[in-house]
C-alpha cells in the first residue's frame, strides 16, 4: 500500500491477516495515504462498528449484502469528492504563497527606501567622483527593486477582473490621458495621438484592468523610443466582430527572437525592467477573453493589438 497510491480504497473489515480497522489507522496516518478514500465494507452491520469505522478515519461504509451499482454510485461520489479537495488544496497552496511573496515584499519595502534615502545624500554630499558613481549604481539598483515590488502589488490587484459593459473608448481615452501626464513627468518629447473609432459595438471589461494593460503597453513603448518619437493609440474594427485597440510606437523595434519571449515573466532588456508589465498585460487579456499581437522590426518600431470580443 505505501508503494501504490490508489485513488480510492474498498476494504473488508475481516480480512485475513491484518484487522481493517488497523490497516485503516496506518492508511490515515501517513501524509501519503491520508487522502485516500476509504469504503469499508463489512458484514457486521452493528453501529459500533460503523462509529469505529468513521472514528479510524474511514469516509464511507458499506454493509453485506451489497448492491454493485450502490457501490459504483458511493464510488463515483467519493471521488467527485476528493478531485474538489485535491483542488481546494492546490489553491490554498497559491494562495499561502502569494501571501509569503506579499510578506516579503512588505519586508522589503522599508529597508529598501532607507537604503535608496541614504545613496541619494551621499551621492548629493560626496565630491570624489568615483565614489558618485557608486552611490548613482545603488540608487538606480534601489528604483530597479522598487519597479519589481510595485509590479507585485499591480500582479495582485489584477487577479479579479469584474466584466462590466461598456465603451471601449472610455478606457482607451482614460489611458491615454495617464500616458500623457506619465511623459510629461519623465519631461520627455514624445507625441501621443488618440484615434478612436466611432460608436464601438459594447464590450465587456474591467475598467481598471483594461487601463493597467493598455497602460503596461503604452509604456514599454515610451521606453522603447530613444529622445523624440511618436505614439499612436486607437480603435477599429476588426474580424469577427472584434474590436482592435492598437498601440504603436517609432522606438527601437524588436527582432523575432525577442518577440517570441516578450510575454514570459521577468523577460526584459532593461537595467530597471521587473520583466512583468507584458505578462500582467497577458494575463488581464486572456481574463477578457481576448488576444495579444505583436508585430516589430527592429530599427522601425513596434505595433501592439489586444483584441477583445463584443459582449453578447
Ligand atoms: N514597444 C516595444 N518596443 C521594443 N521592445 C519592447 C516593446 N514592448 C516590449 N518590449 C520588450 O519586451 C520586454 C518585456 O516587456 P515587459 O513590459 O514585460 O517588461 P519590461 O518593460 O522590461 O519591465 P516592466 O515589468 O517594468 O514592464 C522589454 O524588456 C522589451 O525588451
Ligand atoms: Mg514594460
Amino acid at each position: 500500500m505505501t508503494t501504490f497510491h490508489p485513488d480510492l480504497v474498498i476494504m473488508d473489515v475481516m480480512m485475513p491477516q491484518m484487522d481493517g480497522y488497523e490497516t485503516l489507522r496506518h492508511l490515515k496516518s501517513r501524509e501519503e495515504t491520508r487522502y485516500i478514500p476509504v469504503i469499508m465494507l463489512t458484514g457486521r452491520a452493528e453501529v459500533e462498528d460503523k462509529v469505529l469505522g468513521f472514528e479510524v478515519g474511514a469516509e464511507d461504509y458499506i454493509n453485506k449484502p451489497y448492491s454493485l451499482q450502490e457501490v459504483a454510485a458511493r464510488v463515483k461520489s467519493l471521488l467527485r469528492m476528493r478531485a474538489l479537495q485535491t483542488k481546494l488544496r492546490d489553491t490554498e497552496k497559491v494562495a499561502a504563497l502569494g501571501e509569503m511573496v506579499d510578506g516579503i515584499a512588505h519586508e522589503i519595502r522599508n529597508p529598501l527606501t532607507a537604503i535608496g534615502g541614504i545613496a541619494r545624500r551621499l551621492y548629493e554630499h560626496e565630491t570624489d567622483p568615483q565614489h558618485r558613481e557608486y552611490a548613482q549604481w545603488i540608487i538606480r539598483s534601489v528604483e530597479r527593486l522598487e519597479r519589481m515590488l510595485g509590479r507585485i502589488d499591480e500582479y495582485k490587484r489584477i487577479l479579479v477582473s469584474t466584466l462590466v459593459r461598456g465603451d471601449i473608448n472610455r478606457v482607451v481615452e482614460d489611458t491615454a490621458r495617464e500616458i500623457k501626464e506619465y511623459i510629461d513627468g519623465l519631461g520627455r518629447k514624445i507625441d501621443v495621438k488618440v484615434r478612436l473609432m466611432p460608436d464601438p459595438p459594447p464590450v465587456s471589461y474591467d475598467h481598471g484592468n483594461m487601463k493597467t494593460a493598455i497602460f503596461n503597453v503604452l509604456q514599454n513603448s515610451v521606453e522603447a523610443i530613444e529622445g523624440e518619437g511618436a505614439i499612436t493609440v486607437e480603435t477599429a474594427p476588426a474580424p469577427d466582430n472584434a474590436i482592435a485597440i492598437r498601440v504603436t510606437d517609432t522606438g527601437v523595434g524588436m527582432t523575432r527572437e525577442e518577440i517570441r519571449k516578450i510575454f514570459n515573466p521577468f523577460q526584459s532588456t532593461k537595467f530597471e525592467g521587473a520583466g512583468l508589465g507584458l505578462t500582467i498585460t497577458y494575463r488581464i487579456v486572456q481574463d477578457h477573453g481576448g488576444e495579444i499581437d505583436v508585430e516589430s522590426e527592429k530599427g522601425k518600431g513596434t505595433t501592439v493589438t489586444i483584441r477583445l470580443h463584443p459582449a453578447r
